[in-house]
């Protein structure tokens, strides 16, 4: 089987996206009924470069490698010779020599290319500057598990036009949803990337506008890993952009609210909002795991059948 990387979610096609979430809500059920018994991977390993902070990424990555019966390696820039100017193309080809698959969270998203190119195993984009691909399938696997089909539906991204914006645009694309990107002027997201999506996405700038009748609200942090200097300007630029009750209260009556967290409460988030009934979040990011697991095993043994 020839090495395929996810990188972005248009690295799959829509019919097997469409089988990863359909796997993931399986692998969920089965684990819960049944506890870890399924190994499909033993000993396999999974290097996992991680050169920002993380919490639910290595804890949902490492544990799904150990309840598949293999192993997973946390590997710091600060702690190996990536740090010391070795070449990530070369270390690709060495991992490559030893490992089953690699995931990585990184600042360059090209770096990331560069790093895939040099691989022989599958490369995961556990998150880049320009695009996070797993926590979408969490997202998607989420939304599909309370409501049933996202196609033909309607969410709401509100706030920075950053990496899980992108990622929702490519998830629109990929899933047949409708996305309204709603933003301040100067946020909004890489205008190629919203091109290509054609009419599944639109371009709004009023909060109260766009969340009107929806079927989804998200959002995410102002200030992204790497932006911290940008803190107190962007407070100030995103000051009406906060995802209220209220703002949850124009959507339609069953609208759910999710976040990829880590959250900032009285920032992007009212103080009480993950205490709403339509906030499924903690739902959301245990999902993590599972849809991960459905992506390692696609990657490394294909489409699993029945
Ligand atoms: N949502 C997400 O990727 O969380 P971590 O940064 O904790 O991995
Ligand atoms: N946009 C955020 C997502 C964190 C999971 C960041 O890149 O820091």
């Amino acid at each position: 089987m020839a090495t395929r990387h996810f990188l972005t979610l248009l690295d799959l096609s829509p019919d097997e996206l469409a089988y990863l979430i359909q796997r993931a809500i399986k692998i969920k059920t089965d684990l819960k009924a049944n506890g870890p018994v399924y190994t499909p991977l033993p000993n396999r390993t999974l290097a996992m470069i991680f050169e920002k902070s993380s919490t639910r990424t290595r804890v949902s990555f490492e544990t799904g490698m150990a309840q598949f019966g293999g192993h997973a390696l946390f590997l710091s820039p600060r702690d190996t010779q990536l740090g010391r100017g070795e070449p990530i193309e070369d270390t690709a080809r060495v991992l490559s020599e030893m490992v089953d698959a690699v995931m990585i969270r990184t600042f360059s998203h090209e770096g990331l290319e560069t790093y895939a190119s040099a691989s022989s195993v599958p490369v995961i984009n556990a998150l880049s500057d320009d695009y996070h691909p797993c926590q979408l399938l969490a997202d998607v696997m989420t939304w599909t598990e309370l409501r049933g089909s996202v196609k033909g539906r309607t969410a709401v991204w509100v706030g920075d036009g950053n990496n899980m914006c992108h990622s929702w645009i490519n998830a629109a694309r990929q899933f047949g949803f409708h996305l309204r990107v709603c933003c301040p002027r100067g946020y909004e997201p890489r205008a190629d990337i919203m091109e290509a999506a054609g009419n599944c996405v639109t371009l709004h700038h009023d909060p109260k506008e766009a969340a009107k009748d929806a079927d989804l609200i998200t959002t995410d942090v102002w200030a992204s890993m790497g932006q911290e200097a940008e803190q107190a300007k962007r407070e100030a630029d995103f000051a009406h952009f906060q995802v209220t009750e209220a703002m949850l209260d124009t959507a339609k009556p069953d609208a759910l609210f999710l976040h990829c967290l880590p959250a900032h409460r009285g920032e992007e988030i009212s103080h009480t909002l993950l205490d709403d009934p339509r906030a499924v979040v903690w739902q959301e990011a245990g999902n993590r795991l599972h849809a991960q697991k459905a992506l390692i095993e696609f990657l490394l043994l294909g489409q699993i059948e029945g």
